[in-house]
Parts: structure tokens; C-alpha cells; sequence
């Protein structure tokens, strides 16, 4: 198996950076692994010849195939779940208070496979058992779009729903050929888009809450500020923004920390 070399590992190092905004320098036997086996899938005679194909970006299948194994999918349902207790115990209630009409637009930028947009949603039934509560719509944005297929399809195996508790898994799921599906209102309150969070452009509306958890840590720092600023633009005023719990903000000039990888956006008035 050929390896690559120096001058390609940095082309490809380089092209992640300033596209997906990846800092993959220190993962160049992931990568010389991954990216071999593709090149010979696709009976590219040169690493160079597949990675002109790559940055030309005309082969769908090519493109989407270098973006899913450049990227890191692991979650499962009720992931880091201390942060599901605060939406129900702290952001839902702040909402229904704050807007109790209005519809609540919630974004799971980075969102895998779907889990965490429907553990959201399934936090979110729970919470409007018997209260008057406007619609709830959850958007789960990824650039990996095989993984949003798998997302739309919204079937995962026994291991992903580990930490589901009996009652939902018999209430907001089916079971079928030993996988679990997602059904009912928790399925239709969610829905899924391909999305580059390094573009400016990625995100249209405001958000009421933010979570974008297990994402920017694979950025390199310039994509993170970027990213964190776009996000803080469109989220609300006294918002929540919920990292994974490795993530941190740095500058807290525009988000005050709350608690367990929480931040609160700053009232306009205080940022300078
Ligand atoms: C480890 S998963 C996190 C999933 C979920 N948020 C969680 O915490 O369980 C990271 C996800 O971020 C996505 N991702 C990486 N870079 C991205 C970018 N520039 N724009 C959008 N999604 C990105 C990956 O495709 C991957 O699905």
C-alpha cells in the first residue's frame, strides 16, 4: 500500500483546514490509513490524482465518501446527559416563561447521526406532558451527508440506545429486526440539513438554543472563533449555547458560563 508523502499529507491537511476547517496535523496515520484504501477504491493510480479529484469536487460520490472518513461520528442517544437534565430542569422552563407563543427554534449544529436532535425532542414531549407549550422545531445541520441520511432515517442499533430508559424506548420508538426506530411527534419535530459550519452563510434563522456539542474541538483555533461567532449571532439574546464537555470558550466577552460546558449569551448592551 502506497503511504502518503509529506507534500500530500500537508495538501490534504491544507484543504481540510480551509475548507471543513479540520486541524488534522496530528493525525496522519488516520489519515494515510483512511484516504489509501479510498484512493484504491476508486482506482486512482496517484494519491495526487485522487485528491485533484477531491478538490475539484465534481464525483458526489468521491466527495461525500473523503468528507465522511475525515470526520468523527461517535454519539448515542442521552449522550452526556447532565445537559438534557439542564434543558428540562433550566432552558425549558426559562422558554416557556420567556416565550410562552412563539415557536422554539432549537439547532444541533454538528448533530451525527440524529441522536442528539432526538434525545432533544424526546427531552421536549416529556416537558409539554400537560402544559400548553408552543411548537418546538429542532434543526440537526452536518457536512457529512451520509451521516444525515442515516439521521433521516432515524433506525439505530442496540448499542446507540444504551442509555434510553425503558418507557421511552417503548413510547417514541419501534423495534424492528433488533434495531430501534424513531416515530411519532419526536420524529416530525426534527429535521435535517447538509451544512458547512465554516461557511458564513450555514445558518439562516435565530435560534432560541444552541447545542453544538463534540464539534469544535476537531477545529483548528481560527475555524473555532469563527464558528463560535457565527453561532453567537444567531442565537437569541439570553440564549444557551451547550458545548461538549472537553470545549471551551476562551473569550467570554460575548457568553457567560453557566455550568457543565453551558454558556448564556451576553445581553447586546455589555458586548464592547
Ligand atoms: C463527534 S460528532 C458529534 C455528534 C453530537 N453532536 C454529539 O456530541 O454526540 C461531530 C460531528 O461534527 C460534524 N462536523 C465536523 N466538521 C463540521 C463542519 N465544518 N460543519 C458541520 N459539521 C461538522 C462531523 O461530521 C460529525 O458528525
Amino acid at each position: 500500500m502506497d503511504h502518503l508523502t509529506d507534500k500530500e499529507f500537508d495538501r490534504v491537511c491544507t484543504y481540510l483546514s480551509c475548507t471543513i476547517g479540520l486541524n488534522m496535523r496530528s493525525k496522519r496515520v488516520l489519515l494515510d490509513c483512511r484516504l489509501s484504501r479510498e484512493r484504491e477504491r476508486f482506482g486512482f493510480s496517484t494519491f495526487s490524482s485522487y485528491l485533484d479529484a477531491v478538490e475539484a469536487g465534481t464525483d458526489n460520490e468521491v466527495n461525500a465518501r473523503f468528507i465522511d472518513l475525515v470526520t468523527t461520528h461517535y454519539t448515542y442517544f442521552l449522550r452526556e446527559s447532565r445537559q438534557f437534565d439542564f434543558l428540562r430542569t433550566t432552558a425549558f422552563p426559562e422558554l416557556e416563561a420567556s416565550r410562552p407563543r412563539r415557536t422554539w427554534n432549537i439547532l444541533c449544529a454538528g448533530c451525527s447521526t440524529g441522536e442528539e436532535c432526538y434525545t432533544t425532542s424526546m427531552i421536549a414531549e416529556d416537558y409539554g406532558r400537560g402544559r400548553n407549550l408552543p411548537p418546538v422545531r429542532i434543526t440537526g445541520i452536518d457536512i457529512s451527508g451520509k451521516a444525515i441520511e442515516k439521521a433521516r432515517r432515524a433506525t439505530y442499533q442496540p448499542a446507540h440506545v444504551e442509555k434510553v430508559p425503558p418507557r421511552w424506548l417503548s413510547s417514541y420508538f419501534t423495534h424492528n429486526d433488533g434495531n430501534y426506530t424513531v416515530t411519532g411527534p419526536v420524529r416530525r419535530r426534527v429535521t435535517f440539513a447538509q451544512a458547512n459550519l465554516n461557511d458564513p452563510d450555514a445558518l439562516r434563522r435565530r435560534y432560541d438554543l444552541i447545542m453544538c456539542r463534540n464539534v469544535i474541538i476537531y477545529f483548528d483555533r481560527e475555524t473555532r472563533e469563527k464558528v463560535l461567532d457565527n453561532l453567537h449571532r444567531h442565537l437569541a439574546v439570553s440564549g444557551y449555547l451547550i458545548l461538549g464537555h472537553s470545549e471551551i470558550i476562551r473569550s467570554r466577552a460575548k457568553f457567560v458560563y453557566q455550568k457543565d460546558s453551558v454558556y448564556q449569551k451576553q445581553p447586546e448592551a455589555i458586548i464592547s
